[in-house]
């Protein structure tokens, strides 16, 4: 009998239709993305379900899918997902890793520059019409922050934080690392996490969120930071204490941020970061690239038919249960 799939979304890519051929495969088409009750209706008797990191997999949901096998999702990203709970029921978790890693690099850097060169504040200023004669180049006239020759704060040296540190190398920045589980990467200077905050004019975070990373960047690590410096976040929300980097940022203790996720998503319109001149933000958008997206589509469509056919996942995240 062949095995029912839920997608929960229409994703780009080949693979996802040599995916269809191998078993009765039903996708979410919208419009928008799944509600989570319609995603407990429609999982009901599938075995393998791919999914993105919008859709939530926890313990109530498993409680009502006995049949489910296999968990593919469309991310590198795990954090939606109980896995534990999953691994107690032998259920296969696939992601997405190495495939995004330059793409969500790039994202980070250009979150940097923009942040500390003010480019988004710039744009709004001239579609404002703001740019007049009397309020023109002048010498000190949006002027930002240097980027080339700073001092660059990883905080977490997987593959991503990693890439950022090459970026950083061409801009002559001097790198500082920190990862839970120290890490000697060349180039990269390995520092305690406080080391890292007080050093750093720039910190970039790359770890993921898991049950210790929650709040890594709380209140208190946020005020070992250097005055003046700026904070970049396109890992998770929920690492860094959104209220205390605002004050921060408000009370020009630090000097800008960048921030592509948030602990809420999508982020409400009251988060004080949105009310904040000196942050640049972006709605989730790391990976974001048209041949990156495809790839991960690719990469979750290949995991899922895997487990189909019974051969391993390329990509899982607890390969004890295959
Ligand atoms: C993106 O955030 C991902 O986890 O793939």
């Amino acid at each position: 009998m062949r095995k029912k799939v839920l997608v929960t979304h229409q994703v780009p890519g080949e693979r996802i239709h040599e995916l269809a051929q191998h078993c009765e495969m039903n996708v979410w088409m919208g419009p928008g993305l799944l509600p989570a009750s319609t995603l407990a209706e429609e999982l009901v008797g599938c075995q393998g379900l791919l999914c993105l990191l919008t859709d939530r997999i926890d313990r109530t949901l498993l409680d009502s899918m006995p049949d489910l096998e296999f968990v593919s999702s469309m991310s590198v990203g795990v954090d939606h997902i109980d896995v534990a709970a999953l691994t107690e029921r032998g259920i296969a978790v696939g992601h997405t890793p190495g495939i995004l890693v330059d793409t969500t690099a790039d994202a980070a850097f250009a979150l940097m520059l923009s942040a500390a060169r003010r480019i988004v504040e710039a744009d709004r200023y001239v579609r404002r019409g703001n740019w007049r004669a009397e309020n023109a180049w002048s010498p000190e006239f949006f002027t930002g922050k240097d980027v080339s020759g700073a001092t660059l704060g990883i905080v977490g040296l997987g593959a991503i934080g990693r890439a950022m540190a090459s970026r950083a190398a061409g801009f002559g920045m001097r790198v500082l690392g920190w990862n839970r589980s120290p890490r000697e990467v060349p180039g990269i200077e390995s520092v305690s996490l406080d080391e890292l905050l007080v050093a750093s004019d720039f910190v970039s975070v790359h770890v993921a969120l898991t049950g210790d990373t929650v709040n890594l960047l709380d209140a208190d690590k946020i005020s070992l930071m250097k005055t003046g410096a700026v904070l970049v976040n396109t890992a998770r929300g929920g690492i860094v204490d959104e209220q205390a980097l605002a004050q921060a940022l408000g009370s020009g203790a630090l000097y800008a941020a960048g921030i592509d996720v948030f602990a809420q998503e999508p982020v409400a319109m009251d988060n004080p970061l949105l009310a904040l001149p000196n942050v640049v933000v972006a709605p989730h958008i790391g990976s974001a690239t048209t041949l990156t997206r495809t790839q991960m589509a690719d990469i979750a469509a290949d995991n899922a038919l895997a487990a189909i056919v019974g051969d391993p996942m390329p990509y899982c995240v607890n390969p004890e249960v295959q």
